[in-house]
């Protein structure tokens, strides 16, 4: 269908089907057909390591499929939004997704399932964008400066993402000297082969966790740090080059201000918990921590950004659930300086949007991120370069729910050509000093 010959976006057919994630479980796939012959398509990610306030799943329960089955979410998909999406245009995604909102009612997205209302929506954005005859990033830019991310790559996996092997769940490279995406992959590339290296030689390689890193086989979780450390300097770059970002996700071992780190056989209160961080964030080129305490930790969190904010990116996922008004709390507060934004946590992509444009307005970094249970679906890339969100996570270097994410994001910077902007280091939520100190090192390094 090409531009001109697509005039009537209504939606004439909406429908639904279970396909399977990264993980092997049931998600919801949605197809929405418009009256012009155009045609999207979408599906809903899912996180193991969630926040309390997310947007939740609609799942079957019971034995058959481990609980996870959506026919309860596939049902809401076909009786009550199809219904109500049917012959609404597909050009108002706001008047769309408030109907998924309304339709809904609650505040967690807890009746028709979060996993309906995210695919439904998404998949109109990608019916609108065909309609249109414009890749999605495009449409949803609506001419508006977009910027490539600078990528978020995890290279060991921990947490609920392995079988809590270490504690903290990501640790991740950053290519923040890198002057183009295409750089950037080829940088991550050659950090997670290096680690892949070590690994082996250390005699601790053993497959991959849930997101693609590494299984980590540590004696503690400062070893991994140290180890990824000298996987990026064996892979030839320095500190300025490619730093170290870590998703803490606090909240799978903290608790009530207690920290028990199972690897290191520790409990710690909150303060003594992010004085350690602290210390690794001075031992280690660190440039950016996510979720460094757990979401009932409001105090640990402001502590630790007063601590290290000017010079690191501390990054709220759990702690802030792609909402808008937690977002504005957390800027308020000065509780950290940047926002992970998950499609699924909000519900629908207008109330992803708010949180983004939220912390946008507050001056924090912006981060894109998929989910730990992904599939082939590449919205996030689209959403990160056309809502010029400037960084991206989705997991590792490995395996192609992943791959698949990065590759679309190569393939738009190709489009682009000479006009694609690279965010860079620029892109972090960190002080700008910090930031233009980062980016004269890596001036010398070069030179
Ligand atoms: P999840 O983890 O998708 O398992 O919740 C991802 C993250 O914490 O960033
Ligand atoms: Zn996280």
């Amino acid at each position: 269908m090409s531009a001109s010959t697509a005039t009537d976006t209504r939606i004439e057919h909406l429908l639904a089907r279970r396909v399977g994630d990264s993980r092997g479980r049931p998600t919801v796939e949605v197809e929405v057909h418009l009256a012009c012959g155009a045609m999207g398509r979408a599906i809903a990610p899912a996180g193991a390591s969630r926040g309390t306030h997310e947007a939740v799943d609609l799942r079957d329960g019971g034995d058959l499929l481990g609980g996870w089955g959506v026919r309860r979410a596939l049902s809401e998909l076909e009786h009550e939004i199809a219904p109500a999406l049917l012959g609404r245009d597909a050009l108002s995604q706001l008047y769309i997704d408030q109907r998924l909102i309304e339709l809904d009612g609650t505040e967690n997205k807890a009746r028709r399932g979060g996993n309906a209302t995210i695919a439904a929506s998404m998949a109109v954005a990608h019916a609108a964008a065909a309609a249109c005859g414009l890749p999605l990033w495009r449409h949803l830019a609506a001419g508006r400066r977009t910027r490539i991310p600078l990528p978020q790559v995890q290279i060991f996996g921990g947490g609920a993402h392995a079988g809590r092997r270490v504690d903290v769940q990501d640790f991740l490279a950053m290519p923040i000297g890198a002057a183009s995406f295409d750089e950037a992959m080829v940088m991550c590339a050659e950090v997670y082969r290096h680690a892949g290296l070590l690994m082996a030689e250390a005699g601790r390689l053993r497959g991959v966790a849930d997101e693609g890193g590494f299984w980590p086989e540590f004696a503690s979780n400062e070893e991994a740090l140290a180890m990824l450390a000298r996987a990026i300097e064996r892979a030839g770059y320095g500190p300025h080059q490619v730093s170290i970002a870590l998703d803490v996700a606090a909240g799978e071992f903290g608790r009530d201000g207690r920290y028990r780190l199972g690897l290191d056989a520790i409990e710690l209160d909150s303060e003594a918990w992010v004085e350690r961080l602290v210390g690794w964030t001075a031992r280690f080129p660190i440039v950016s921590v996510e979720d460094p305490v757990a979401e009932d930790d409001a105090a640990g969190m402001i502590r630790f950004t007063r601590a290290v904010g000017e010079r690191v990116q501390v990054v709220g996922d759990d702690f802030l659930v792609t909402d808008a008004a937690r977002v504005r709390a957390a800027a308020a507060s000065g509780a950290c300086n940047a926002a992970l934004l998950k499609p699924n946590q909000a519900g629908t992509l207008s109330e992803m949007q708010a949180a983004l444009e939220a912390a946008r307005a507050a001056g924090m970094g912006m981060v894109v991120s998929a989910r730990s249970g992904e599939t082939e679906d590449v919205t996030i890339a689209h959403l990160a370069v056309g809502w010029d969100a400037g960084q991206l996570k989705v997991g590792s270097f490995a395996r192609s729910e992943r791959m698949a994410k990065w590759n679309e994001v190569l393939r738009i910077e190709e489009t682009l050509g000479d006009g694609a902007r690279f965010a860079g280091c620029e892109a972090l939520g960190c002080a700008s000093g910090r930031r233009a100190q980062i980016a004269a090192a890596h001036r010398s390094d070069k030179g």
